[in-house]
């Protein structure tokens, strides 16, 4: 095919025939496997039940249920996977119906919303990505897959790789911030942590890119809306962190709700059987969202039930969650011709060789445990890892007023202010279903816990979104009393997350005149942000003496809060997304395009608003520490590079201060001119570094120039020759270093496949 991209995607085809990575048609000549031997038993019924996927109540007073008319479609072999299902003993005793009642005793596989831990309740996910460390964010997933895997689970709905950059939209939280490069670094490294590299243990679970494709683009920042993005900002912006799950080998992608330019994602024939395993090569399978099959008839795409799982299965949607038009309406449509057989077996194919891949065939009950429940959940080892990943992830926004570190000798009386500064549910953030809020150290908790000799006071001064300010004297006048004041604010757990858009990200409720109070009763004041999206505080951030944003920290919230407020964690995080001056500049994100005439606010005619900043209150990569760091010596070799190159970016990083910190180091590139407009800044690497006092490394990070294509004016993926910026710093507005590289040779098509930068430091 010459120029797959506008063929696929702009027909927006269904399945035509065998993608790569089908295990049908197989040669006559090969041997029939156990998949091929089941699929030749199998009836039609039973064919769509694999490819239905039902819902558990995990809410359920005593522990997850299941629908009493499910049990009998177990026995009946017409249901293949259960969500929201956990508990060794649950678990085995449903399993012990699909091995002994069903008739070919196929076995079910559990699926469940992992997000950021199990019961040990990790940082969420933005949070995470703000410690840019990979190896860390890794093991964090390798926790939750050891703890999820011991409560009977086989298969987490994570990683969430889309990319957002509308902060109005509350599913942000659940992602790694709006830069395909970060996010690319961190879907590799969480499917890595859930799969580990051998599915057959059983402390191994499936991992799930989701949701594919662009659901974070939504119009408005408007959860379920309409996503218009041009097929260039698919393929370059919102793809990317997709092409590298699943180059890391991730088993199973979830089609999302949105409408994606007139074609609902999970009825994209040209995404998901186009994109996805033709052009990458996917074999695994793809699950629906949580009804996005039976929502193709709001969408207006699909006139009935059975038009709808006719679409969806067609166009490569695998597994059905909950609507079930698959196993009600699909068998009279395979009988009628309107749905090939061949599409069924496929689809069934790939969703048993998912369970073959976990071991499910050898020991159907190899995950339902109730010795590894009891001994691998929530254990100090666990904790121990939770603390040290959210530490990881703390940003330092601003300490004008060096208020931090707090001196732990001089505080007689410290003031803990605020709603959320004992909220252990908040802490925990959205999408923590088996954690516990009794298993959360609040701020108040750790602080109390790390300065035993103070007095640690406390006053929530106002409700997070009520609208009663009589607390606000009160918390003002014990503000007045202490030698310092912890500050915290925010959003509520449920002000994030799924179908939690809003339309304004400034501070809910009275808490803006709670902190006006307490900053003026006390210039030692440090603010704690709790918070699911970036928030629009122009007036915080410009009063707070100190403000540290720590989103939501799970279930080590305090002794992590309580280490970096004194200092025996110097924070390193750096903000995985901008933070607006005001709602109305969202959405906003540092890798714009320049347009033809970049805003300037001394210039009538250039692009900003007449009421507002045009740049971020905080840009993407800031976040500072409690020592400084200097930059030298930018070296780029070879400075005239072809596209088979790679390229060392190198520098020299100081720690100028007094204490012990770590630094991310952030390498841009700007395209000065393309064939098509390319973005003022872009990320393609970055190397944190740990440095003692004094102490100077040499940064070096490798480049594949490859790393510098993008989709063309011809729609295809090539390296184009020309002149390049380089650009090293601490942030993407706080540029330290720059150079040039000439990309030499002719433009050069290169492959889609995930490429990454090395760093390396001496
Ligand atoms: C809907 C959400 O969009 C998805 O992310 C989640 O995995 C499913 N519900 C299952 O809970």
């Amino acid at each position: 095919m010459k120029n797959p991209a506008l063929l696929i995607l702009l027909a927006a085809c269904g399945a035509t025939g065998p993608a790569p990575g089908d295990e049908t048609p197989r040669s006559p000549a090969a041997a029939p496997t156990r998949i091929d031997a089941l699929v030749a038993r199998m009836t039609l019924d039973e064919k769509l039940g694999q490819l239905t996927q039902l819902e558990g109540a995990w809410d359920a007073p005593g522990g997850p249920k299941i629908d009493a008319r499910y049990r009998a479609m177990i026995a009946e072999g017409r249901v293949g996977s259960f969500l929201s299902v956990f508990g060794a003993d649950f678990t085995r005793e449903l399993q012990t119906i699909a091995v002994e009642k069903s008739r070919l005793g196929i076995p079910l596989l559990y699926a469940f919303d992992v997000i950021h831990g199990f019961r040990t309740t990790f940082p969420v996910p933005l949070a995470e990505a703000s410690s840019w460390d990979a190896v860390a964010v890794e093991n964090a997933a390798r926790v939750a897959a050891v703890e999820a895997t011991a409560a009977g689970i086989h298969w987490t709905f994570a990683p969430m790789v889309d990319v957002a950059r509308d902060a109005r939209w509350g599913r942000i939280v659940e992602g790694s911030g709006e830069d395909p490069y970060l996010g690319m670094v961190m879907a590799a490294a969480r499917v890595r942590g859930f799969q580990g590299d051998d599915l057959a243990r059983p402390d191994t679970l499936l991992a799930c890119a989701k949701h594919f494709a662009a659901y974070g683009g939504a119009e408005g920042g408007r959860d379920y809306n309409t996503v218009d993005v041009s097929e260039r900002t698919l393929r370059d912006v919102y793809l990317p962190p997709f092409r590298a799950a699943v180059d890391a080998g991730v088993v199973t992608l979830m089609s999302g709700f949105n409408d994606l330019g007139g074609m609902p994602a999970s009825a994209h024939g040209g995404l998901l059987d186009g994109v996805l395993r033709r052009e990458w090569g996917f074999s695994g399978f793809v699950v629906s969202d949580w009804e996005s099959v039976g929502q193709l008839i709001p969408h207006g795409l699909a006139a009935d039930r059975a038009e709808a799982g006719r679409l969806a299965l067609t166009a490569g949607v695998d597994m059905e969650m909950v609507s079930k038009t698959y196993i009600q309406e699909l068998p009279a449509e395979v009988r009628a011709g309107r749905v090939p057989i061949g599409v069924v077996d496929r689809a069934v194919r790939r969703v048993l060789a998912a369970k073959e891949r976990l071991g499910l065939f050898d020991d159907p009950y190899r995950y339902s445990d109730p010795a590894r429940e009891k001994a691998d959940i929530l254990t100090a080892e666990h904790r121990a890892a939770a603390r040290q990943m959210a530490r990881e992830s703390i940003v330092l926004l601003g300490n004008q007023g060096g208020v931090l570190p707090l001196a732990a000798d001089r505080i007689h009386t410290l003031a803990v202010i605020g709603p959320l500064a004992d909220d252990r549910q908040a802490a925990l953030g959205p999408w923590s279903v088996p954690g516990r809020a009794a298993d959360v150290i609040s701020v108040l908790a750790g602080l109390r816990e790390a300065l035993p000799r103070a007095r640690v006071l406390h006053d929530a001064g106002v409700s997070i979104e009520g609208g009663d300010a009589r607390g606000i004297a009160r918390a003002a006048r014990l503000a007045a009393r202490a030698d310092a004041v912890i500050l915290v604010l925010g959003e509520s757990d449920a002000m994030s997350g799924e179908a939690k858009s809003r339309a304004d990200l400034s501070l809910p409720g009275r808490q803006m005149e709670l902190a006006r109070a307490v900053i003026a009763a006390n210039p030692k004041t440090a603010v704690v942000l709790m918070n699911g999206r970036p928030l629009a505080i122009p007036e915080l951030a410009s009063r707070a003496p100190a403000l540290l944003e720590t989103w939501f920290l799970g279930i080590e919230t305090g002794h992590a809060i309580a280490d970096v407020l004194l200092g025996l964690h110097n924070p390193g995080g750096k903000l995985p997304v901008s933070f607006p001056s005001a709602t109305g500049q969202e959405p906003l994100y540092y890798d714009h395009k320049p347009t033809g005439r970049p805003g300037d606010p001394k210039v009538v005619w250039s692009s900003k608003y007449i009421d507002a900043p045009i740049g971020p209150l905080f840009p993407f990569g800031h976040g500072l520490s409690y020592t400084r760091f200097e930059y030298a010596g930018l070296s780029i070799t070879p400075d005239r590079a072809g596209a088979a190159d790679t390229v060392a970016v190198e520098f020299a990083l100081e720690n100028s201060g007094q204490r012990a910190g770590v630094e991310v180091a952030q390498l841009y590139i700007h395209d000065l001119a393309a064939s098509v407009t390319r973005p003022v800044l872009e990320l393609v690497g970055f190397a944190r570094v740990e440095l003692a006092p004094g102490q100077i490394r040499r940064v070096r990070i490798e480049v594949p120039v490859a790393m510098l294509s993008f989709h063309g004016a011809d729609m295809r993926r090539a390296v184009e020759p020309g002149e390049v910026e380089v650009m090293v710093g601490a942030s993407s507005a706080d540029l330290r270093l720059r150079g040039r590289l000439r990309v030499t040779g002719p433009k050069t098509p290169v492959d889609d496949r995930a490429r990454f930068s090395r760093a390396a430091t001496r």
